[in-house]
């Protein structure tokens, strides 16, 4: 039998020597965690924030299996502590290729029931931390991102269609993508681009105070064109994809990765 051509070729080296920022590794679990694994694997170096002091231990334990790993505290919601997050990471990385954004929130009391009881202060909390933290991220960042840059964000498609129990997080992640077009167009010129990954539901900590969300996973079974879910790693691919040179012509863009859920729901 003749095999194919790329048979046995694993891609490799795509993000080799360069300098890529992970934000939102809460566990094992975490898309995050996926994208920083798959960014070592592609050569790249990685350093990595958490939220609050209490979560540091268990991410030194998991970034030990990166090796040299930069620990950053990072509370989105501080303009104050991302600018000192971004001071400690020149130290380490004072050029940066890229940054992935997989942060998100909302109380968990606005992720069930009807929409039309959301508080503004959920409201307010949802778009702070989920959207408008890549704006602020994406404006310090780029003073290290001296050679260009990319930076991938995570949205998913309660930003376009109602979807059960999803609720505040929907219009966070409308803002977060239209944020996603209007820096591109602003740092496009810096030769930095920024796109979003649309990710199907995957079974993560935030991902949980979504109420009924084991139902959404076994509809999307039954009903996406690939008839499965998708796996933290399969939607870091498409983030290395973006934040390399293989995308170097993409910007704004929101790719889907969700088992073709998107073409047909
Ligand atoms: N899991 C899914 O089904 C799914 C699908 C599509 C998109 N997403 C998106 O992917 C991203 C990552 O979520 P995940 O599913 O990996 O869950 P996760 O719980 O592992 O990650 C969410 C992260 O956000 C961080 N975070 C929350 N508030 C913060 C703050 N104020 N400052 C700094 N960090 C803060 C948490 O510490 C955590 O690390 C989110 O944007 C989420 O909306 C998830």
């Amino acid at each position: 039998m003749r095999l194919p051509f790329w048979y046995g070729c694993a891609v490799s080296g795509l993000l080799q020597d360069r300098n890529y920022l992970v934000l939102g590794v809460a566990n094992q679990r975490s898309i995050a965690w996926a994208a920083a694994k798959a960014i070592r694997a592609q050569g790249g170096c990685v350093a990595l924030t958490y939220q609050a002091e209490r979560l540091k231990g268990r991410l030194r334990k998991l970034s030990a299996e990166l090796g040299d790993t930069p620990l950053i505290e990072c509370d989105v919601s501080s303009d104050a502590a991302i600018a000192r997050a971004m001071q400690e990471l020149a130290e380490r990385m004072p050029v940066l290729h890229g940054l992935v954004h997989s942060v998100a929130y909302a109380p968990a009391e606005d992720l069930q029931g009807s929409f039309v009881e959301t508080t503004r202060a959920g409201f307010a909390a949802a778009n702070d931390v989920s959207a408008y933290s890549l704006i602020a991220v994406g404006r310090e960042a780029r003073h290290l991102m001296t050679s260009g840059g990319a930076i991938v964000t995570m949205t998913y498609a309660g930003s376009q269609r109602v979807i059960p129990n999803y609720n505040v997080m929907g219009p966070a992640k409308a803002s977060l993508e239209s944020s996603v077009r209007y820096l591109a167009a602003d740092l496009g010129p810096s030769d930095i681009r920024v796109n979003a990954v649309s990710a199907g539901p995957i079974h993560t900590v935030a991902a949980r105070s979504i109420k009924d969300f084991a139902e959404m996973l076994t509809m999307m079974e039954r009903h996406t064109p690939l008839r499965r879910n998708v796996t933290a790693e399969e939607v870091a691919d498409a983030i290395v994809f973006l934040l390399s040179d293989l995308a170097r012509a993409v910007t704004g863009e929101i790719l889907h990765v969700d088992a073709g859920a998107h073409a047909v729901t």
